[in-house]
């Protein structure tokens, strides 16, 4: 199959949907692989580094006019719905329930549009959102050490105190991915650190994998607002899939947090925990608000490319080599995980809340692409 990898053109983004050795593995396998020039530079792997491994290095009119599996990590934007096209199978993040022009521009073209996030296996994991909630994670933990510093405008205190000296408090909010990485960074730098989780069966996993290292405590409105009073880092991690966020942290809470406290909303991309939470950017990360820093950037993993493309390409891989392997039809018989994926196909809506989200009619996979068993 002809593989072909886009530059981002997202602003303030530099991952790339490949690494070197991911183009290295697809060409072993006999797939034609091309990167259009630069896409790797943002992530630290220059136009040689895919050369060297046997990729062609193309021109952007190129990579999408020619390949039939183009790989990227956002969402094509406005200048590039014009190069989509009937043959062309998209594998990407898509969240298009809340993008109705990219929703409409992939129907219209004819595109198989495959969405990284809705790619899910059969015991409801995502797979490939995974890894970023991993990043996103371990980055909150760093941000509010960081940011607790004085000069930074944070309480002046040393996350992991030292000998004779106490450390600092963490409260982490949902006990999930973002949660337990967070706790781990945490944990690492030796602060003192408190999950709040409503599920009872992922606090005795969360028990059993971090066992004595952190309280485990029933998340109610009583106990937030306890542990975040006493908080120096309020790490919000929640998640209600399908939902916007639950507004947790009220401003009365946030009023009676530390002066010089650190708030870190990682769920701001579903809305934010907390009714202060507004979304920021990396290049423009915190605000106060009643003394307490907020850092709400909602796309964390973007500020360590290097990081996330690996992480991003080490979960992507076997679904490309999946497609590339067999063709998409036959990928998707094989593998569920992948089907759910397939968001439009033959300008129809096949993932249903997509179709829902827009008032669009929703045709299930198997009506647009008759599987057959293997
Ligand atoms: N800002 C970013 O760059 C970034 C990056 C990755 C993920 N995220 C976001 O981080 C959030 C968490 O993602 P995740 O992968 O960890 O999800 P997850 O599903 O693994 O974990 C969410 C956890 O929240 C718990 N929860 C739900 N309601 C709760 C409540 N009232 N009190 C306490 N816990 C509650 C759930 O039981 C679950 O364990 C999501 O909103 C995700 O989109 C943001």
């Amino acid at each position: 199959m002809k593989i072909g990898v886009a530059k981002e053109i997202k602003p303030d983004e530099y991952r790339v949907a490949l690494t070197p050795a991911g183009a290295h593995e697809l060409a072993r396998r006999g797939h034609d692989v091309s990167i259009e020039t630069g896409a790797g530079d943002g992530s630290s792997f220059p136009d040689s580094a895919y050369q060297g491994v046997g990729a062609r290095i193309v021109s952007v009119d190129e990579v999408w006019a020619d390949s039939d599996l183009l790989l990227k990590v956002k969402e094509p934007i406005e200048p590039e719905y014009g190069r989509l096209r009937e043959g062309l199978i998209l594998f990407t993040y898509l969240h298009i329930a809340a993008d109705e022009p990219l929703t409409r521009a992939l129907a219209d073209s004819g595109v198989a549009a495959v969405a990284y996030e809705t790619v899910e296996t059969d015991n409801h994991a995502l797979p490939l959102l995974a890894p970023m909630s991993e990043i996103a994670g371990r980055l909150a933990a760093q941000a509010g050490a960081y940011f607790l510093e004085k000069p930074l405008g944070g309480r002046g205190l040393l996350l992991g105190g030292v000998p004779g000296v106490a450390p600092g408090r963490v409260v982490v909010i949902g006990g999930g991915i973002v949660g337990y990485n967070a706790a781990v960074i945490a944990i690492g730098l030796g602060a003192n650190v408190t999950i709040l989780e409503r599920s009872i069966d992922r606090m005795r996993h969360l028990d059993e994998i971090l066992s004595g290292r952190v309280s485990l405590v029933m998340s109610s409105s009583l106990q937030i607002d306890e542990s975040v009073k006493e908080a120096d880092v309020v790490i919000g991690a929640v998640l209600i899939p399908g939902a916007v966020a639950p507004k947790l942290v009220t401003r009365q809470m946030i009023r009676e947090m530390k002066d010089g406290a650190v708030f870190c909303d990682v769920a701001i991309d579903q809305g934010g925990c907390a009714e202060t939470s507004r979304p920021t950017t990396h290049s423009d990360p915190v605000y106060e608000v009643d003394g307490v820093t907020h850092y709400c950037v909602a796309n964390m993993p973007g500020a360590v490319p290097i990081t996330s493309t690996k992480a991003l390409t080490n979960a992507t891989l076997p679904y490309v080599e999946e497609i590339a392997d067999h063709g998409l039809r036959e990928a998707v018989a094989r593998d569920p995980a992948l089907a759910r994926g397939v968001n439009v196909l033959d300008g129809r809506i096949t993932y249903e809340a997509v179709a829902e989200a827009h008032n669009l009619e929703y045709m299930p996979l198997e009506d647009v692409l008759p599987l057959s068993p293997v």
